[in-house]
């Protein structure tokens, strides 16, 4: 799909990944949305980008949030072609620590927020996707998710995560299954370690092991690398029901 006056939601866009993939696609030509729970960097991001960009305050976790916020881009931009969900917490929590059990409502808010937020927020999109005017080659809408290498190598105590970025991985090719008739493609980009807010609210005991565990470059990942990914999954048309790693080869120990 060509990015040009398309226009793109990201959940998750006052932030991180989100963020440099909003900044990219405007640069590309499309209007982007940031659809965010944080007010103030959701506004100051969209205000930093100027007249091709807006933001709305939802939880991806709400129907009645998500559909709002569908409609404001509607009538924002006049159209849907691309959804990126980037929305997503980490967490941290042994099945067994040293308090017992892992908590169920913490498990059950990662998994709701990760997975069922991600899941949210594309069937309703879609739906809207399905309205659009075919391209030439039959093209009418590309979503893209956000997993995670711990979906394929969690480490101790990313239970939770890995099940809600394991979940995200999953339900990928069954959705590009469903969607095909309508000329929608979705992929699934599965980073390692990427230098954004979430990972810096980790301490340096967390942060170097996983960048030596990095192959090459011994680096953190740019927001910017996840977000020309992005751009190319857009524009490739026969990239379809894929789970792609950016992750300069790391592959997880369990801690
Ligand atoms: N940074 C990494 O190393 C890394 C690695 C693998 C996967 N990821 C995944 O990439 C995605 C983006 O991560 P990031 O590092 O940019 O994080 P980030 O914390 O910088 O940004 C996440 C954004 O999502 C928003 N958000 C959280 N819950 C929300 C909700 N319920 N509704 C709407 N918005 C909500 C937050 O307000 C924030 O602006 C997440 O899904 C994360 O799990 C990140």
């Amino acid at each position: 799909m060509e990015l040009t006056n398309k226009v793109a939601l990201i959940t998750g866009g006052a932030s991180g990944l989100g963020l440099a993939t909003a900044e990219t696609l405007i640069e590309s030509g499309a209007k982007v949305m940031i659809l965010d729970l944080n007010e103030d960097n959701a506004k100051a991001a969209a205000e930093s980008f100027g007249e091709n960009a807006c933001y709305v305050v939802a939880n991806v976790t709400e129907e009645e949030s998500v559909q709002k916020a569908i409609e404001e881009t509607l009538n924002k931009f006049d159209g849907l072609h691309i959804v990126v969900n980037c929305a997503g917490i980490g967490s941290a929590s042994k099945t067994v620590g040293k308090n017992g059990a892992h908590p169920l409502d913490y498990f059950k808010t990662v998994v709701d927020i990760n997975l069922n937020g991600t899941f949210n927020v594309l069937r309703l999109a879609a739906v809207e996707m399905g309205n659009n005017e075919p391209s030439k080659d039959g093209e009418c809408g590309v979503i893209i998710n956000t997993a995670s290498v711990a979906a394929f190598d969690g480490q101790v105590g990313q239970a939770a995560y890995s099940a809600s970025k394991g979940g995200v991985v999953g339900m990928t090719l069954p959705i590009a299954r469903d969607l095909a008739r309508m000329g929608i493609r979705i992929n699934t980009i599965a980073p390692g370690i990427f230098d954004t807010p979430l990972m810096g609210m980790a301490p340096d005991s967390i942060r170097n092991p996983l960048i030596e565990m990095t192959q090459f470059p011994k680096r953190l990942g740019l927001p910017s690398e996840y977000a020309s990914l992005v751009k190319h999954i857009v524009e490739n048309a026969f990239l379809n029901g894929e789970t792609i790693r950016l992750d300069g080869a790391i592959r997880m120990q369990p801690k």
